[in-house]
């Protein structure tokens, strides 16, 4: 695989549970690959008075805990020596000259080709701040060498606020150096919905509305919000998991094939299904956006907490722990296809997957089972956990007669048993690091979701006592969001650890 220019990366905010849990292990895993250049130093800066030595004692620790048998000590030490760090108060432009020092100091030490990437894990309210010291000390747009600036989420809060912060990213850098993550688009998985499509002959002349049904997107996940409640409160679902994943998800699935799989192509086509997804109408917003908070139950015996026990949630809050959706996109190919996606804590299974509903045949002449849409085929592009591909066709059961029942066909990643699956970050990290933009998020793509989300959520905000269902912890939320799916004999899929199992009960 081919290797990066020589290069310095530096991360804000690095002593942070991002940069000790994802960011470290996933640099240290490129490393243990040999896909870091022979020239590469990575910095730390923050608050936080480590030096050198010291950073590189946490850091130790940090891989000891997130990465597993990978972090024997004869492969840490010598990573560890890349590791350097200056304590600086991020929100002080002044400070920067010391963070310019030592990065000039570390260029000519280790001839890093005045090459940098600087990773912000700090909270959002210091992205401008941050860029635009970057370029006072003329470390933005450069002269010699290249520079590019990795922007975590959230990008904005809502519509005004991304564009704020667009300007203020583009008044120093250009689009093309900036790379916002959505680490989604690194997954495996996520990689593989256009290669499923586009390298397939099979798939792409029915993948429209006249062979789609419906399309349901779910991204379940079994914890709480943990101890990320404070953040969580002036986030919720929609702005944490739909604004971003799933809007991603939706694209990749409903994009026209790109010219080509480069940058531009691909993420064009992405901004084209953004421009496409049809407003939402006064009467949508009361009935087709369904959002839910989770509430205490047992869940396999263990009492679970309510949203509103969790450390840092206001008791009263009304911020939504699960979003479900249906929505249309208005272009030649899905013209009134409903989309249905929806997401949440607390639901019964940690499971992401795209199901592509099959319109029914025609004419039924077997017997019951292909009268009713429930038992039309179905596409299953498992994101995650036992990724894969699953399609339910029908299947004659042996003996008289010709009954019919459904069964699987099933691709898991796992049979690939000697092929390695990168982590997200790792692969966003490498990308970065070779100039690749195609799987991070583009400015103009950012803002398109957010004037998507924004009437939502302006919608909440003029009617807060309207729609916001509790449902049981360790259930699949609020009742009403079955209900979104009003056709006879459809229902959400409930899916299973295992691809191939569904069902409400599964789980138990
Ligand atoms: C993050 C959200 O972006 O994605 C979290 O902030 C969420 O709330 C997480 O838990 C889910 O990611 P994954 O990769 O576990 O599906």
């Amino acid at each position: 695989m081919q290797k990066p220019d020589p290069h310095i990366l530096t991360i804000f905010g690095a002593s942070g549970d991002l940069a000790r849990r994802k960011l470290i292990p996933s640099i240290f895993n490129l490393y243990l690959q040999d896909l870091l250049p022979q020239h590469f130093a990575l910095l730390g800066t923050g608050r936080k008075k480590y030096t050198d030595e010291s950073f590189r004692e946490h850091m130790k620790e940090a891989l000891e805990t997130f990465s597993g048998d990978k972090a024997d000590p004869a492969s840490i030490r010598p990573f560890l020596e890349c590791l350097y760090y200056v304590s600086i108060d991020t929100s002080d432009p002044a400070e920067y000259t010391r963070l310019k020092q030592k990065l000039d100091t570390l260029n000519q030490q280790l001839d890093t080709g005045d090459n940098h990437i600087f990773y912000l894990a700090t909270p959002p309210s210091l992205y401008a701040k941050v860029a635009h010291s970057l370029a006072a000390q003329g470390l933005a747009i450069k002269k010699t060498g290249w520079s590019r600036i990795i922007v975590e989420k959230p990008f904005g809060y809502d519509l005004a606020s991304s564009r704020e912060l667009n300007h203020q990213f583009r008044e120093v850098f250009d689009e093309e150096q900036i790379y916002r993550i959505d680490h989604y688009l690194g997954k495996e998985t996520v990689q593989n919905i256009m290669v499923t499509r586009f390298s397939n002959a099979i798939f792409e002349p029915i993948w429209n509305r006249n062979y789609v049904h419906h399309v349901e997107i779910t991204a379940a996940e079994s914890i709480g919000v943990g101890d990320r409640g404070g953040y969580y409160e002036g986030s919720g679902a929609l702005r944490d998991m739909f604004q971003n994943h799933m809007l991603q998800l939706v694209a990749l699935v409903a994009m026209e094939p790109p010219v080509w799989a480069d940058s531009n192509s691909i993420r064009n086509e992405i901004v084209k299904v953004l421009e496409s997804l049809r407003p939402f109408t006064e009467e949508d917003l009361a009935n087709n956006v369904i959002r839910g908070q989770y509430m205490e139950s047992m869940i396999r015996g263990e009492p679970a907490k309510a949203y509103r026990e969790e450390y840092g949630v206001d008791p009263d809050s009304r911020t939504e722990t699960y979003v479900g959706i249906k929505f249309y996109i208005d272009n030649w190919r899905w013209k009134d296809v409903p989309f249905y996606v929806r997401t949440g804590k607390r639901l019964p299974t940690r499971v992401t997957e795209i199901v592509v509903h099959f319109q029914p045949t025609p004419h039924h002449i077997f017997s019951d089972y292909d009268k009713g849409d429930i038992n039309s085929n179905k596409l299953i592009i498992r994101i995650q956990p036992d990724e894969g591909l699953l399609i339910k066709y029908g299947m004659k059961v042996p003996g008289a007669g010709y009954d019919v029942q459904t069964v699987n066909m099933d691709f898991h990643y796992t049979d690939l048993s000697e092929v390695y699956l990168p982590s997200a970050y790792e692969r966003l990290l490498h990308d970065c690091m070779l100039g690749d933009s195609t799987l991070y998020a583009r400015g103009d793509a950012v803002e398109c979701a957010w004037s998507y989300v924004d009437p939502i959520l302006k919608y909440w905000e003029k009617n807060p006592g309207k729609s916001l269902y509790g449902y049981p912890a360790g259930t699949w939320g609020p009742k009403e969001a079955d209900d979104l799916i009003e056709e006879k004999g459809l229902t959400w899929r409930y899916p299973c650890k295992n691809l191939t199992d569904d069902g409400i009960y599964c789980e138990l």
